[in-house]
């Protein structure tokens, strides 16, 4: 079985699609054993617990500096004993010594075709704005390996979604959701917890 802990900052929707391929074998071999949220709150723990999965906040305002922010998420993480860890919709730059650590073993999700679209400040919503601004009849979702940098580990998967006339940001965003992203991050968690990855 391969443990994974779920790192997440809101909605969780894409957290749902992973509990909802566990429960119907989509993906298999595998154990949700942990859903980490740097927010309290965050709807994505309600799915968790109504999953019946431990869930675990570590927000950076309940502590002094960076430092024992980042001390307190390793230790959140180290707990787990998870063998992957799935960023997903998780608004945080990690700590270089948990990337060090976990190396080719986490991934995230980021809703566009890597390498458009990505990088610092570029999460949730914006990217989607972006997208439109610039006027991309194309765009879609990536999971990557999660290395240094911002979105710059190696890719694993990408899905294309068609942009259509008069998309909003929320329109394309839900679609990209739909089509790509809660389709593909099932997929290479079961890949990678079958060995074919
Ligand atoms: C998702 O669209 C995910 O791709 C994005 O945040 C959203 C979280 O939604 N992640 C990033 O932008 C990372 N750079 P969710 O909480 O409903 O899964």
């Amino acid at each position: 079985m391969l443990r994974v802990a779920v790192c997440v900052s809101g909605g969780g929707t894409n957290l749902q699609a992973i509990i909802d391929a566990v429960e119907s074998g989509k993906i298999r071999n595998t154990q949700l054993v942990r859903v980490i949220s740097n927010k309290h709150g965050a709807y994505a723990l309600e799915r968790a617990a109504k999953a019946g999965i431990e869930g675990v906040t570590v927000a950076k305002k309940d502590f002094a500096d960076t430092e024992s922010f980042q001390k307190a998420l390793l230790a959140a993480i180290d707990e787990a004993k998870p063998d992957l860890i799935v960023l997903a919709g998780f608004l945080v730059v990690l700590p270089q010594e948990l990337v060090a650590k976990y190396k080719g073993k986490i991934i995230n999700i980021h809703p566009s075709l890597i390498p458009s679209f990505c990088g610092d400040g570029f999460y949730g919503l914006k990217v989607h704005e972006a997208a439109l601004a610039r006027g991309v009849k194309v765009t879609g979702a990536t999971v990557h390996f999660v290395d240094e940098g911002t979105d710059t580990g190696p890719i694993i998967a990408q899905k294309a979604v068609y942009v259509q006339e008069g998309d909003t940001p929320e329109v394309l965003q839900r679609r990209v959701m739909e089509e790509a992203e809660w389709v593909l991050l099932p997929q290479v968690i079961d890949q990678i917890a079958n060995g074919q990855l």
